[in-house]
């Protein structure tokens, strides 16, 4: 997407004393995308999100929301901003709908067509009239997110969104978040310290790990896109000559060498028997073939060289 990152990260650093909570993250966001940021407790996700929303000043670095910056034009900058980073308030005794209607008076510009539409958007239709403290977690949570949307910002940022959901409850907010994105066009950010929750809900995600930022890949590349290429163990003699004609095979995807001395590559299975063949015809000799499949979890400490998750 060639258009203005909806929110613009660089350098951001956070320090509190001695100690650098963040440490010199730089990404963007474009517009309709679902971000998540993953990463273990400790990580740095809700330090960031505090950055982001100006919770929380920033030490180094800048961030920019719609081109205004969070710093130094708060107002311009947050107006774009819808957030839930710790559990929205709201009077257990009032129905879902009064709630809304009661914090839509704090903000200028909302609606009744506007309040009506972001309780369909979050799907509360039905139970929007009922007392919130008949809510289950999840409904409380829409709700919140309903309440966070009544300005229409370009941004919804929700802070461990899935906390206390069960499964079905994480595949509603999924496709409710996605359906948001399509409808309104919002640019969201959510964050979890879960991979297999973040793969269901992401387009791309942010790997953060003691502060830093690991990487930022799309979420097919946990899975690399395709179910088809698994991951394939090799023994081979002499394994390094191995590994560079192995890297020279368009069929491979990826190959590296273990620690154990064993070739691990990327491949679909219909591509072994040739790769094989190659490896014979550049005279190195096999012992063994094997699959090793791989789970998310393993692909994650993969790529953040074994950190511990969750
Ligand atoms: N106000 C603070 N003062 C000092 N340390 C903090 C403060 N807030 C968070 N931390 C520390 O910063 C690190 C990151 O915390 P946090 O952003 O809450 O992580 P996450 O949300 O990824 O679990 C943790 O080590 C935490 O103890
Ligand atoms: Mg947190």
């Amino acid at each position: 997407m060639n258009s203005e990152p909806i929110i613009s990260l660089s350098h951001v650093t956070k320090r509190i004393g001695r100690t650098t909570l963040i440490d010199d993250l730089t990404f963007d966001v474009p517009q309709g995308e679902i971000f998540g940021f993953l990463g273990p407790n400790g990580a740095g996700k809700t330090t960031t999100i505090r950055m982001i929303v100006g919770l929380m000043s920033i030490t180094k670095g800048q961030i920019l929301i719609k081109g205004k910056n969070i710093k130094t034009e708060f107002e311009q900058a947050i107006r774009h901003v819808g957030a839930i980073v710790e559990s929205p308030e709201m009077y257990k005794y009032l129905s879902g709908y009064h709630n809304l209607v009661h914090y839509a008076r704090m903000v200028p510009g909302v609606t009744k067509e506007r309040i009506d539409e972001v309780v369909a958007l979050v799907k509360l239709e039905t139970r929007i009239h009922d007392k919130v403290k008949k809510y289950s977690l999840g409904m409380r949570q829409r709700l919140g997110v309903a309440q966070a949307l009544l300005h229409r910002p370009s941004l919804l940022i929700l802070d461990e969104p899935t906390n206390g959901l069960d499964p079905a409850g994480i595949r509603e907010l999924r496709d409710y978040l996605r359906h948001l994105t399509r409808t309104e066009g919002t640019t969201v950010i959510v964050s979890s310290h879960l991979l297999s929750e973040m793969e269901l809900m992401c387009d791309r995600v942010a790997i953060l790990q003691q502060g830093k930022l690991v990487n930022v890949m799309p979420v097919q590349h946990f899975t690399r896109g395709n179910d088809k290429v698994q991951t394939y163990q090799i023994q081979a003699q002499p394994p390094e000559q191995a590994l560079v004609t192995l890297r020279k095979m368009a069929a491979v995807q990826e190959a590296k060498l273990t620690p154990e001395g064993i070739i691990e590559i990327a491949t679909e299975r219909e591509c072994i028997p040739d790769i094989l063949l190659g490896l014979m015809q550049n005279d190195i000799r096999l012992y063994g073939v094997q699959m090793v499949s791989q789970s998310l979890e393993d692909r994650f400490l993969e790529i953040t060289g074994g950190g511990q998750i969750g």
